[in-house]
């Protein structure tokens, strides 16, 4: 059962539940880009992106992978384990340049990478989610250079799990950001929603995209493209 109010992010809401080992995170409408400069509510947008990422972190656990999805609750709302650390960065992975690498490096959006590209954030809103490196972290009291390396080794898995997970269903996985925790037995676990809003995913053969650059580029057809998403996974999900 729902309990309080814990914590209210920019397009999810988290909840305590009667059971201190489970949260409840609601999924909102809300959509941000460019650090909260541009913002705008999609309808529908959470109620999605709450089906993409159960669909995805089912298969994710189905693969062995350890995360703190248990199951979805209803059309907004999904039942996990409730971190007592969040590590605060973010891990980024990319097969093809596009978004801030390819504005800050000069790349031609679309430029494969011969091998994945692996890149930190420091999760703070005040200084727009620096990009940062492992000794940062460290420096920071942020994460360990063990915990970093565990954290590599799962995110490379990650991401060669998902390019085959996106591939089969005929989309390319451009990157993708991952979150962690440690669960209160210590146990680290993959957090937040993989989903449009995470990830860069092109159709294959057209190269549109199907994910939060549309907002991002006024493309229109947001929600149409988070739904063929969620269409094209559901199909494999039987
Ligand atoms: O904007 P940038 O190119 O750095 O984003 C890389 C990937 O990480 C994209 O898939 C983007 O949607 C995701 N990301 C995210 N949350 C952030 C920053 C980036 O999901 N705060």
């Amino acid at each position: 059962m729902q309990g309080e109010l814990l914590y209210t992010g920019k397009t999810k809401q988290v909840f305590t539940t009667d059971n201190p080992d489970y949260i409840i995170i609601h999924y909102k409408d809300d959509a941000l880009a460019y650090n909260g400069i541009k913002r705008a509510q999609i309808a529908n947008k959470g109620v999605l992106n709450n089906k993409i990422s159960a669909i995805i972190y089912q298969k994710l656990e189905k693969e062995g992978f350890k995360t703190h999805f248990i199951k979805q609750l209803n059309a907004r709302d999904q039942l996990c384990k409730r971190k007592s650390q969040i590590i605060q960065l973010e891990f980024i992975v990319r097969n093809i340049a596009a978004g801030s690498m390819a504005k800050r490096l000069g790349l031609k959006i679309g430029t494969p990478f011969a091998t994945p590209v692996f890149e930190i954030t420091y999760k703070n809103d005040e200084l727009s989610d620096p990009i940062i490196n492992e000794h940062h972290a460290v420096a920071l009291g942020l994460s360990t250079y063990e915990e970093l390396a565990e954290i590599h080794d799962v995110v490379r898995r990650l991401n060669t799990t998902l390019q085959r997970i996106f591939a089969e269903i005929g989309v390319t996985l451009v990157d993708v950001k991952f979150e962690f925790g440690r669960t209160p037995d210590g146990t680290l676990v993959l957090a937040d929603e993989i989903s449009p809003d995470t990830t860069r995913l092109w159709d294959t053969k057209t190269m549109e995209s199907l994910d939060r650059d549309r907002f991002r580029k006024d493309l229109g057809k947001i929600s149409e493209a988070y739904e063929e998403i969620l269409n094209r996974l559901s199909a494999t999900n039987v």
